[in-house]
């Protein structure tokens, strides 16, 4: 049985014994980063740096949201927008692994950078179990390189903290309902962000149809779950299928893309079942994004595959 109490107790001693300099932590916004910053910034205080990246890949109004939380927390921080620079890293780019191993070995270069700026000597991530298993970690398959596992470059030159390395997500959940951080209930985000929500390529102009896709998902879901008509799922997000189809748009052909609406419920996440999306909610969830992005998407799919045999996420 996990203790919350038991755990933040034991881990702030720590984690002040260990840590002698300045510490870098990448800030996302996620119970995960949220929860490591919030028991580093109790061991260190402001020698604890929160950075957060705009990768590009970020969901609508997030980072803008994040930098309000690192604000309230209260949080040493500094904001790095590079999207511009993720869309270049990305171009042409197809293979989900090669998406993700450039996405991670990119977030530990401006860490890098900003380490030395800041001449810290500590980079903490919020690794949880199911990240460091999934990559390969002891002697299991890889299934996918999680961004902050598979990316770190060999030569990485900062020291690693990860608090949170041996819990799940339902223990986190835990130790941030302990720590009374709002973002306890939040869905879970992964890494390399709406980049992996693409199916191939990850540009702007994609990027730019799946987040709002997404936002128009996370909104009717949240919406209908506060109005009692399903189950809050556990993440719930859209992926966008870049292949084409025939439609119709008044009395016009259309040619646009699809996008498939994913919901599941898990404990973990090492295993998931699809959310059962009363066909309501879909409805207004579909007419909503082909409105929204009208002759950009002409097409909407509900994924109801399990883990296993998929994955929560597409790529
Ligand atoms: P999969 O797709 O592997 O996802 O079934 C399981 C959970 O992990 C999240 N996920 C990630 N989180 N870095 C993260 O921090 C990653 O690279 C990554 N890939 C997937 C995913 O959103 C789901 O909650």
């Amino acid at each position: 049985m996990f203790h919350a109490e038991k755990f933040i107790e034991q881990t702030i001693p720590k984690l002040k014994e260990n840590i002698k300099g300045k510490a870098l932590i990448a800030f996302s916004g996620g119970v995960d980063s949220t929860v490591c910053a919030a028991l580093i910034n109790k061991a260190i205080g402001d020698r604890l740096i929160a950075v957060h990246v705009n990768t590009g890949y970020m969901r609508k109004n997030e980072s803008e949201q994040v930098i309000q939380m690192m604000k309230e927390l209260p949080l040493n921080y500094r904001y790095v927008d590079a999207s511009n620079e993720y869309y270049a890293a990305l171009k042409g780019v197809e293979d989900p692994e090669k998406k993700r191993k450039i996405i991670g070995e990119k977030f530990i270069r401006i860490f890098e950078q900003v380490a030395k700026d800041e001449q810290v000597h500590y980079l903490v991530q919020g690794t949880i179990a199911p990240d460091w298993i999934e990559s390969g970690g002891g002697l299991r398959d890889t299934i996918k390189s999680h961004h902050n596992v598979g990316g770190l470059p060999k030569e990485m030159k900062l020291k690693l903290v990860e608090p949170l390395r041996d819990l799940y997500k339902d223990e986190v959940r835990k130790v941030a309902r302990a720590l009374q951080l709002t973002v306890s209930e939040r869905q879970p985000f992964p890494g390399p962000g709406l980049a992996i929500r693409i199916i191939g390529e990850a540009t702007k102009e994609r990027t730019d149809l799946v987040r709002e896709a997404c936002d128009i998902v996370e909104t009717e879901i949240e919406h209908a779950s506060d109005k009692g008509l399903m189950e809050r799922p556990w993440q719930y997000f859209a992926v966008l299928i870049p292949i084409k189809t025939v439609g119709v748009h008044g009395d016009k052909r259309a040619y646009g893309n699809t996008i498939a609406i994913r919901a599941v419920q898990s404990v973990d996440a090492m295993t998931c079942h699809y959310s059962m999306i009363p066909h309501e909610v879909l409805d207004t969830i579909s007419t909503k994004i082909t409105n929204t992005l009208k002759e950009k998407i002409n097409r909407i799919v509900y994924d109801v595959t399990n883990k296993p045999p998929g994955t929560v996420e597409w790529e």
